[in-house]
């Protein structure tokens, strides 16, 4: 594993996620440990990327609960179809909300997040968990985003 982040120089943050993904695969590679690894992929991200909020939120039973984050505290517990974590694990897609208050049932786990992402991963075609990306920003994701992110997303599913 690598002990130390290297974190690109350039502000492009496509240019930000090439340099992290590669580091992700190898800050999980031969660790077991689930809750290691996200909560080393959760740094991660926030460390290369700085978003306000960023982390997972795991299916137990029929709900989805707070797993490894980094940020403020959060809403522990969210059910099936609820806010967008729970709409992306309903429509098992990934859902990109440009302004919050324009998402009929947000969750506003914090009144500074304006804009969020949130990524399903698949284990036996059924969601096992969603990554949930939130921004102090309006509009801040976009197919970048979306790309990046959901190739983390494959990663995390090798874990599951
Ligand atoms: N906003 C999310 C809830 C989780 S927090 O943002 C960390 C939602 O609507 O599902």
């Amino acid at each position: 594993m690598a002990e130390e982040l290297i974190i690109a120089a350039s502000t492009n943050k496509k240019e930000r996620y090439d340099i992290l993904i590669p580091q992700i695969e190898l800050l999980v590679t031969g660790e077991p440990d689930i809750i290691a690894n996200f909560s080393n992929i959760a740094a991660a991200l926030k460390q290369t990327m700085n978003f306000f909020w960023v982390g997972f939120y795991i299916v137990k039973h029929d709900q989805l609960v707070l797993g490894p984050f980094q940020g403020p505290i959060a809403c522990t517990r969210i059910n099936f179809g609820k806010g967008v974590c729970g709409t992306s694990w309903k429509e098992k897609k990934t859902i990109v909300v440009p302004n919050v208050d324009a998402f009929p049932g947000h969750i506003a786990c914090s009144s500074a997040s304006k804009s969020e992402i949130v990524l399903p991963a698949f284990k036996n075609g059924e969601v096992a968990l969603v990554l949930d990306v939130d921004s102090d920003v309006l509009n801040d994701f976009d197919d970048t985003d979306r790309e990046a992110l959901e190739k983390v997303m494959r990663i995390v599913e090798k874990l599951l």
